[in-house]
């Protein structure tokens, strides 16, 4: 129901939007749920549910439009909430799935950052169908949110990974190696792009923020790879995200549309090379999510409202979506599918 508005915003300090020198705040509820918006002059802000930030303008014209663009995404977010079960509305807990279809196997996780990550979704999923999990955190400041998901997991490696820093990512390898000795796969979740590289033109884009972006977003998937595949002596799955900026030009997604292509031509040279150790390699494709990585992409929400409207289903993707499917390419019962390139977008790419 884009456009119907079921949130009353309410000024914490009476003032409406835009008046006053300082950062406003403002406040609506729905259900159990507290939302509050803030906004400062500059046109930066964010939104919390329960305390707790699910959506953040940075670059906003003035502290309207960063109101307005948090009030939308506050709307997205009530709107999910209502035609989901009421037993998933406030819960991210782990989901209790019987069949344990991948007892025994073990991966690592790179990329939760909080628990609207993709990688949170997948490393759930994972972990539902009875996988063990390691998982890694970006730094110090990543650790307090990441620490207590990896305590759900049961995940019995936690480890700081920046791949900008030499030797963190060879030190995660070595970890696995030494305490379980084999792996059976890996979610790669991370991108990265300078600011000025990724809101300019593709034309304009500056050497070091291009390799930058190649640098984050596509080789570390290669080189996890290539750390991971003496580990995977029994063959494995390898799994990246990417997104379908990468066939078609969409709007905002500029030089990560240049950065994906290149991961997902990378996942079809990978899957042909270690295809005959029993190695698979995928590309996971997810229609749009609001997650902190995609608050750098400037009028996000017009996608999703055009992702909900063009996609066959009508349906946004959750995160839990993309995890089951992941999940799934990781089961023996997937073993001959490998160098894909899967989209779990309501069926999006298929329209014109
Ligand atoms: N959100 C979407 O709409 C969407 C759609 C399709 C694909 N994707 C892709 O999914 C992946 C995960 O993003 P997300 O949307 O879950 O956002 P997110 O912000 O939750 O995850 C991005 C992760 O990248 C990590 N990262 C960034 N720089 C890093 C570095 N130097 N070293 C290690 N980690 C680093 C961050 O710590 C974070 O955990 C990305 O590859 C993104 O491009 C996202």
């Amino acid at each position: 129901m884009p456009g119907k508005k079921t949130l009353d915003w309410k000024s914490k300090d009476g003032l409406a939007v835009g008046k006053g020198a300082t950062v406003q705040e403002f406040v609506a509820t729905f259900g159990d749920q507290n939302l509050e918006i803030d906004v400062a002059p500059w046109g930066e802000g964010h939104l919390r549910v329960n305390g707790k930030k699910i959506a953040h303008v940075g670059d906003a014209k003035d502290r309207r439009q960063a109101f307005r663009n948090l009030a939308k995404s506050a709307e997205h977010y009530v709107q999910e909430k209502l035609v989901e079960p009421a037993s998933k509305r406030s819960s991210s807990m782990i989901p209790a799935v019987k069949a344990k279809l991948l007892e025994g196997k073990r991966g690592l996780i790179v990329g939760i950052a909080n628990d609207q990550s993709i990688a949170w979704g997948c490393a759930k999923a994972f972990r539902a169908f009875g996988a063990e999990v390691a998982v890694t955190y970006l730094n110090e400041k990543a650790k307090k949110y990441v620490e207590p998901l990896a305590r759900e997991l049961d995940a019995p490696i936690l480890m700081p990974l920046d791949v900008n820093v030499p030797g963190q990512m060879e030190a995660v390898f070595e970890r696995i190696a030494k305490e379980w000795r084999t792996l059976d796969f890996v979610v790669h979740s991370i991108a990265f792009s300078p600011k000025a590289a990724l809101h300019g033109r593709v034309v304009d884009v500056e050497r070091d923020g291009f390799l930058t972006t190649m640098d984050v977003s596509c080789w570390t998937f290669m080189r996890m790879a290539h750390l991971a595949e003496p580990l995977m002596r029994k063959g494995g799955t390898l799994f990246t995200m990417t997104y379908y900026g990468s066939q078609m030009v969409v709007k905002n997604y500029n030089i990560m549309g240049v950065a994906k292509a290149a991961l997902e031509c990378a996942v079809r040279y990978m899957a042909a090379e270690l295809g005959p150790k029993g190695i698979r390699v995928h590309a996971i494709s997810p229609g749009p999510l609001a997650t902190r990585a995609a608050s750098g992409i400037p009028e996000f929400d017009a996608l999703l409202d055009k992702a909900k409207g063009k996609a066959p289903t009508r349906s946004l993707v959750s995160i839990d979506d993309v995890g089951v499917a992941t999940a799934f390419l990781a089961h023996d019962a997937a073993r001959l599918i490998t160098g894909e390139t899967l989209y779990i977008d309501g069926g999006y790419h298929i329209m014109d």
